[in-house]
């Protein structure tokens, strides 16, 4: 069944994958560009939240565990079926470059052992795009070159886009890269794809290749309907008409990235269009094959693999991303439903399945606690480092949002220190509330004493009722309906909360 995986995906192909089950894999993982990626969320309202989602932080360091898996790559080279001289070379590269590029080689020892899986779960007739930026292309090449084979190179792939940045020093730097290899070469599919002659009709006419402002550049959709902004500043209804040219689809795509106000956009920060999965996908897949990404952050590869009747696999390790995002968009977009069409594996839906996802990452349960009252995570890095999250909400003469400060107990039962350290909370920042979610329910003597404590703090008076200022909440009561006693979470109630939470922020 098409499944989409919550947690790395490393873990995933190696505990829950088949070997040679998958007929093409695009992958799209972090570029080691050194940025963190945020999703922008608004309010109902369309007032931006003060805290937005990290979705995935994109930064390595060289610390000891990245170091312990650079000296065991000969050995996983070899296991993978790398010949020994190839296997050296690529060991000795990566641990050359601990030296001069530490935060390269770290970057490269992930990618490569996840690499050596991904091969291990392709068919002999799947064929590999890896989507990276020259930030680290020259290097991923060299690695795929050992992992796959020289001989198994099928093309570089240019997706060649216009983005003002800032380049007062260099040329503007306006494409990304997709290192393509077969599996076996010769063996893989390939379907050719010729270079589409581009003509849209649009409400004043037909117009052949003379759109100004970018039309121009869809060159390999089927057939797409869009709403542009032309020069002029018109609005039209502009439809791509297929028509075939004998030349084949050459290795340079022109295809536009995502404006702010394109129609398939989730806001996920590093969202790619379906116009750049369609032409990998019809080329190097037939109906009914299976396609995986095991970085599919919102899911696009799975809206272009679904809407060409490919089956598919998707793994991302933000919960975010899966239990949000990507499921958003398989229900509304595609009208999928989870169970009979799909199933997402690895988001807790029980206790048991709350205290694995603690066990197995800590920062991912936090998060998963707070999306569950409807708040929004603290942007930062570790496990018990502050308040985990805010649920925000109007509060009749403020004119910004006040909010429920959260804090998130996983492995350990909660202490009077928690209670303590919520209280300063409460008096030290600008906050009305204090909320508590624990893994694990106190014992009744201890139940009692925060309640008592809690109950110094009082209540605060919203609107025309007062709330507790401090409460408390077990994961088993948020799972069985329970609710802070607070009012409407902004962003995250009401009609339409998924929508408005989801449209872009301006400038975003
Ligand atoms: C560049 S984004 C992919 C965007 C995607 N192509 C899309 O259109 O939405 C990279 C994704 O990889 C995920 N990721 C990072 N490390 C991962 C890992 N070890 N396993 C699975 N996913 C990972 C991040 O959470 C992020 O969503």
């Amino acid at each position: 069944m098409n499944t989409l995986y919550y947690g790395d995906c490393l873990t995933i192909m190696r505990e829950k994958m088949q070997p040679e089950s998958v007929d093409l894999v695009y992958l799209d993982p972090p570029f080691n560009s050194k940025r963190d990626y945020n999703s922008i969320y608004k309010d109902h309202t369309g007032r931006p939240l003060p805290d937005q989602v990290e979705a995935y932080t994109d930064t390595w360091f060289l610390d000891n565990e990245r170091m312990r898996a650079i000296k065991a790559l000969p050995a996983l080279l070899r296991e993978h079926g790398v010949d020994g001289h190839s296997a050296d070379f690529l060991a000795h590269f990566i641990s050359g470059l601990t030296q001069v590029q530490p935060d390269m080689a770290a970057y490269l020892g992930y990618m490569t052992e996840r690499l050596l899986w991904i091969k291990w779960t392709m068919k002999p007739t799947a064929s590999i795009y890896l989507h990276c930026d020259p930030t680290a292309s020259h290097y991923l090449k060299i690695v795929m070159d050992v992992v796959f084979g020289r001989k198994n190179f099928m093309n570089e792939v240019i997706w060649h886009y216009g983005k003002w940045t800032n380049a007062a020093r260099h040329f503007q730097k306006n494409h990304d890269v997709l290192l393509a290899y077969a599996f076996r070469f010769g063996k893989h599919c390939f379907n050719k794809l010729h270079k589409q002659e581009e003509s849209y009709h649009y409400e004043k006419g037909w117009h052949t290749n003379t759109i100004a402002g970018g039309i121009s550049q869809l060159i390999v959709y089927d057939k797409v309907k869009a709403t542009k902004k032309i020069e002029s500043g018109i609005y039209d209804k502009i439809v791509y008409r297929e028509g075939k040219t004998k030349a084949a689809l050459p290795d340079v795509w022109d295809i536009p990235i995502l404006n702010p106000m394109a129609k398939e956009r989730l806001d996920y920060a590093t969202q790619k269009p379906l116009a750049l999965l369609n032409p990998i996908i019809r080329a190097s897949s037939n109906e009914g094959d299976v396609v995986f990404d095991p970085f599919c952050g919102c899911a696009t590869t799975i809206e272009a693999a679904e809407k060409l009747k490919r089956r598919w696999i998707g793994c991302d390790i933000t919960i975010h991303a899966i239990r949000r995002v990507a499921r958003r968009r398989l229900t509304e977009r595609l009208h999928l439903q989870e169970g009979k069409d799909y199933r997402i594996d690895g988001v807790p839906k029980n206790w048991e399945g709350a205290q694995a996802l603690w066990r197995q990452d800590p920062y991912q349960f936090q998060k998963w606690c707070v999306e569950l009252v409807e708040g929004f995570v603290n942007v930062k890095k570790t496990a018990d480092d502050g308040i985990d999250g805010r649920v925000y909400f109007d509060m009749p003469g403020e004119k910004v949002f006040q909010s429920m400060a959260l804090e998130v107990k996983g492995g350990r039962t909660v202490g009077p220190s928690d209670v303590g350290y919520l209280n300063s909370v409460l008096q030290y920042e600008n906050i009305q509330m204090a909320g508590l979610i624990t893994l694990h329910a106190p014992g009744a003597q201890q139940a009692r004493n925060f309640q008592r404590k809690m109950a110094l703090a009082g209540d605060v008076a919203i609107g025309d009722r007062l709330y507790p200022r401090m409460q408390m909440l077990t994961v088993a009561e948020i799972l069985a309906g329970a609710k802070f006693d607070m009012p409407s979470p902004a962003g995250r109630s009401g009609t339409g909360y998924e929508r408005d939470l989801f449209t872009p922020a301006p400038g975003a």
